[in-house]
């Protein structure tokens, strides 16, 4: 990031409008190949992200002969990246930084001892990497993994954060028969949208949880298109018996909580005898409790789990074979969530509508 102090300290605020730009043949002939200047979603000091990320212009930049210059195409909004920006993530890059974890680009030029990259393919980071909120990213080969282009760009960009947790979710826990059940709240969110067709795909049937809101009857419909077996609103599940909402649905062996709260502990009722439940987000910020008698009686258990702690072992390669067998069902219409697309001149709008000040909406994924 010596590199992004250096051009914020350099460029004067008028600087940042207007940047002439280098004719694309030019810089592709040069020897010396320089990265047309960037514009960057940047902050300078951790807080609420509306307060403290700012748009600025970033310096050209020099490759050397194993870096690819990747001109950013799609990266999502993920609560993650808020929580970065916020300072409360446990692993944040040391600020100013440039906002996002993932996204997609499109090779744009490329050093002379590059050999498996070529200008004009589709890229990930992969592990992702900081700071995807930017036109141009200059990084080495070797972090760039190449990803088919037959899928439409804001699934490539956001295919390794939440589709992959979803996975890990289903397959690192329990064992399953076939017509086990899950249980799991925040199931509108991307992660929660997948959790229902990958255990679809397995003959695992869902109970999903969702907030209440304006609309609720029309989102049930949507995750029920997507293979959910029942959708229930939190109010709905004030009952005593539980039990008695599942008709032939067996009690789940397995929970997901990306919520916490109460949305958490109706997790917790529906889970079987000796049953799991794995927290993996906390979006309403509130505790995860779990009764007494739910230890003694029923012999719950409490698990966690964090992607980016998961792809620091020596699973990086095994991750982009992952990547690319959920790009594949991508493809193949076996793997769908819902998305809003917004020009990267809208951050401000995105960044509101991720933050929820603007209600519920479906994942931002900025175009650059
Ligand atoms: N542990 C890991 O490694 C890992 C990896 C990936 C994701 N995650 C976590 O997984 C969760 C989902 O991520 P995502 O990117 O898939 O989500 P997303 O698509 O951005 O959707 C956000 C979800 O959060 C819900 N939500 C927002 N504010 C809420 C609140 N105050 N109370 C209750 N629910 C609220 C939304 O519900 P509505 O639709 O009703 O607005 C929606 O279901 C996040 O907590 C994220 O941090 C964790």
């Amino acid at each position: 990031m010596g590199f992004l102090r250096t051009a914020l300290k350099v460029m004067p605020p008028s600087a940042f409008r207007g940047f002439p730009r280098i004719p694309t043949a030019k810089i592709r002939a040069f020897s010396s190949v320089l990265s047309p200047p960037s514009k960057a979603v940047v902050y300078e000091q951790h807080g609420s992200p509306d307060q403290v990320t700012r748009v600025v212009n970033l310096s050209p930049v020099e490759l050397k002969e194993r870096d690819v210059c990747v001109k950013m195409l799609a990266a999502p909004i993920n609560p993650s990246d808020i929580n970065r920006i916020e300072g409360v993530y446990p692993v944040r890059p040391p600020v100013p930084a440039v906002g996002g974890y993932e996204g997609v680009g499109e090779v744009y030029a490329v050093g002379s001892a590059v050999r498996n990259l070529s200008i004009g393919d589709w890229v990930i980071p992969s592990p992702p990497s900081f700071g995807t909120w930017q036109n141009y990213i200059v990084k080495e080969e070797s972090v760039w993994h190449k990803v088919i282009k037959d899928v439409p760009m804001e699934y490539a960009a956001t295919v390794t954060v939440n589709p992959l947790t979803s996975l890990r979710l289903l397959e690192d826990f329990v064992k399953f028969n076939p017509g086990d059940a899950v249980v799991q709240n925040g199931a509108t969110s991307i992660v929660g949208q997948c959790i229902i067709q990958l255990a679809k795909v397995q003959g695992i049937r869902s109970i999903n949880i969702i907030r209440d809101r304006v609309g609720s009857e029309d989102v049930k419909e949507k995750l029920k298109s997507l293979g959910a077996d029942v959708v229930f609103t939190e109010s709905q599940l004030q009952v005593k018996n539980l039990k008695g909402l599942l008709d032939d649905i067996p009690e789940p062996l397995l929970g997901f909580n990306c919520v916490g709260g109460d949305a958490a502990s109706v997790v917790l009722k529906f889970l079987r005898q000796g049953g799991t439940m794995v927290t993996y987000g906390g979006m309403a910020k509130k505790p995860v409790t779990m009764s007494t008698s739910s230890f003694i009686f029923k012999d719950l258990a409490l698990r966690g789990f964090w992607l980016q702690k998961w792809m620091r072992t020596d699973k990086a390669q095994e991750c982009r074979a992952m990547i690319d067998f959920l790009l594949g069902l991508m493809r193949d219409g076996k793997l769908k969530y819902e998305m809003q697309l917004v020009p990267f001149e809208e951050f401000g709008l995105a960044l509101d509508r991720a933050l929820g000040k603007l209600g519920s909406h479906p994942k931002q994924v900025l175009k650059f």
